[in-house]
């Protein structure tokens, strides 16, 4: 870690944000889905042990999915039970239909998310299914979770744009989340799965759903960081009132589904700027970036984010050629 004035950032509070972010963590599920090798299961357990002694307090584990769709996640069933409880931190898992479902209740898993998408050919490619044929095969899925009180996040991916569809206009996104909340969703997450927004569409689509009764506290962010926009379009999601921001640890991270996805916002650049602002995140940077740095080693390559690297530059792996 380096030392000295570059290790922190001043802290200059800004009126009108909150307070305090909940960080939902997702480079364990979002960030080692699109690894090109395997990462091996102990890796992944050591690596999620440590976000949350980093002070994560969400940190989405595994994907409960068809193991031939992500083999990057085929361990599931490995992983969960090796993870065990960690006192103050939820362990949320992927779940697209009932065959996951039962996999990840069988293990203890209390708190799953479903993930749908605001359009027709990232549905098709993801899930094999229509947007609506999606929406029926997660409806028994969260209700047999609300029925065994086991919280549910729904991702919805493409809210801004799609890499075959182009744009994606407001109310076609509107519709489908609030679909996914009138199902019994306890949170939504709005996914920029290829990093196309920027902050005014942001500010739209946040306005758009609250005009349609869907609250802001109910709403989470999850940038991807194509454009090197995922920044200015949390501090645009911060301004209107959101709390909840997901980050991937080292900024790793993509979709095997859509090409075009990069990385997530990075979860350091993230606390960099919450930690600037004066945001209460519980999160250690040092700890994280120290984590980030380690996974790095393990995979070979320098991390992507810009503040793991700004602080781990005399330790990071070089870039292959
Ligand atoms: P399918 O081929 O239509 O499945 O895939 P099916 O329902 O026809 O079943 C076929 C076989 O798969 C059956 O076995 C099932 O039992 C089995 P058989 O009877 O033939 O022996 N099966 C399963 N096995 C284990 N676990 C399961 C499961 N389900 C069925 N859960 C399916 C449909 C949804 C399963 C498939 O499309 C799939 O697994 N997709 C997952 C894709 C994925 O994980 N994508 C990445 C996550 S989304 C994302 O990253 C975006 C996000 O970050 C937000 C953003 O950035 O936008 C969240
Ligand atoms: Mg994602």
């Amino acid at each position: 870690m380096t030392e000295g004035p570059g290790s922190l950032p001043m802290v200059v509070p800004t009126p009108d944000l909150p307070p305090k972010v909940r960080i939902h963590e997702v480079g364990a599920r979002d960030g080692l889905q699109n690894e090109k090798g395997t990462v091996p299961t102990e890796v992944k357990a050591e690596f999620i042990h440590r976000l949350a002694d980093a002070g994560l307090t969400t940190v989405e584990a595994t994907s409960f999915v068809h193991p031939k769709w992500v083999p990057q996640l085929a361990d599931a069933a490995e992983l969960f039970p090796m993870l065990g409880d960690i006192e103050g931190v939820h362990l949320p898992v992927l779940v697209p239909n009932e065959r996951g479902l039962e996999r990840a209740l069988g293990l203890g898993a209390r708190r799953i998310a479903v993930f749908g998408s605001a359009t027709e050919t990232f549905a098709s490619r993801n899930l094999n299914r229509t947007v609506q044929e999606s929406l029926e095969m997660f409806e028994p899925v969260v209700a047999r979770a609300k029925a065994d009180k086991v919280h549910v996040r729904g991702y919805l991916s493409m809210c801004f744009g799609d890499p075959w569809e182009g744009p994606v206009p407001v109310h076609q996104v509107v519709r489908v989340a609030k679909a996914l909340m009138d199902m019994g969703c306890d949170e939504l997450s709005l996914g920029d799965t290829i990093g196309v927004a920027t902050p005014g569409h942001v500010q739209n689509l946040l306005s758009a759903l609250n005009e349609e009764g869907v609250p802001t506290d109910v709403i989470g962010v999850h940038f991807h960081d194509t454009y090197g926009q995922a920044l200015s379009n949390t501090l645009a999601a911060l301004q209107h009132g959101v709390t909840t921001v997901d980050a991937s640890a080292g900024g790793l991270g993509g979709c095997p589904y859509a090409k075009s996805a990069t990385g997530n916002l990075a979860t350091e650049d993230l606390v960099w700027m919450l930690d600037g602002l004066g945001i209460e995140t519980g999160v250690d940077l040092g700890k994280l970036t120290a984590t980030s740095a380690w996974l790095a080693e393990q995979l070979g390559r320098p991390s992507p984010s810009r503040t793991v690297r700004a602080l781990t530059s005399a330790s990071q792996p070089q870039q292959e050629q």
